[in-house]
């Protein structure tokens, strides 16, 4: 399908995402957080996509929720049409598992939506940042919620109460990020590790997937039992045969997502 702020290529079983408001440094518009959700619905439907790489350009990755769309709305427009609910729940729905490579600006709703991936690799040159503050609003996307998650609270309300900037550096030593690498580098970064998972047992995959972001819902018993019956219940796949197997006969594991 063609879209109009986003770019879809599809090879080697990854799909690559990026998105293209270069003239707004991918500010995110209705049209293109539809557009975004229903990208990433396609990736879940399709059986050659087992990974998903969400990019933006060098500059940004996006400098946030579009401000011109948002400046007009009332209250109860934004409260009774639901703004952003339902394309974050969308993309929230994805299964198998979404990488970001930020370069630059990942401000605003920009920095959610990476913290929305399962994990952000990022150029020397990201900024990250919640300025919600400075337009007399706050972060509406996990801002105040996933950030304190991943960087603890004391950073969490110095960038939200701030507006301050963090660099890649700063990221890297907080755990917003996994991995730190040269722009030139960035792409090629994510796609190796999305073409890595794309090699392993697509069950195992979501599984992980799913156990991680259990994690964030529950307490450390219930996560712990949850991961524990999910490990549990892939000895019920020939995946996990194979995959043991081929360690023991020192042989490559040809995995079959059953
Ligand atoms: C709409 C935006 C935009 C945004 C940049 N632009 N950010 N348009 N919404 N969030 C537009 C500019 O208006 C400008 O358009 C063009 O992109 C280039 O931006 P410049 O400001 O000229 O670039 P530069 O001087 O390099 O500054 C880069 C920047 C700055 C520091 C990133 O653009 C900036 O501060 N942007 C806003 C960041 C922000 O506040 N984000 C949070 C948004 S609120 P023209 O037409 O003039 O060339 C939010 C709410 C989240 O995200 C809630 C839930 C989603």
């Amino acid at each position: 399908m063609a879209y109009e702020t986003i770019i879809v290529d599809v090879e080697n079983h990854v799909a690559l995402i990026t998105l293209n408001r270069p003239d707004a440094l991918n500010a995110l518009s209705d049209h293109l957080l539809t557009e975004l959700a229903d990208a990433m619905s396609a990736c879940q439907a399709n059986e050659k996509v087992r990974c998903i790489v969400l990019t933006g350009s060098e500059k940004a990755f996006a400098a946030g929720a579009d401000i011109a769309m948002m400046r007009d709305k009332t209250f109860v427009e934004a409260f009774s049409g639901d703004l952003f609910t339902p394309e974050t729940e969308q993309i929230l729905r994805v299964r198998k598992p979404i990488i970001a490579a930020v370069s630059g600006y990942a401000l605003g709703g920009g920095a959610e939506l990476a913290m929305m991936c399962d994990f952000i690799i990022c150029s020397e040159t990201a900024k990250f940042g919640q300025p919600e503050i400075n337009l007399g609003v706050m972060a509406g996307i996990g801002g105040t919620q996933r950030l304190t998650r991943f960087v603890g609270k004391s950073k969490a309300m110095d960038m939200n109460l701030t507006g301050r900037f963090m660099d890649a550096d700063e990221a890297e030593r907080s755990g917003l990020v996994s991995r730190v690498v040269s722009t030139k580098k960035l792409l090629d970064e994510a796609l190796g590790a999305a073409h890595k998972i794309a090699e392993k047992s697509m069950i195992t995959t979501m599984a992980i997937k799913e156990s991680v972001n259990r994690s964030y819902e529950v307490s450390l018993r219930e996560g712990l039992l949850f991961e524990r019956r999910v490990f549990h219940s892939l000895f019920a796949t020939e995946d996990q045969s194979e995959g043991m197997s081929a360690f023991l006969e020192k042989r490559e594991a040809q995995f079959r997502d059953r």
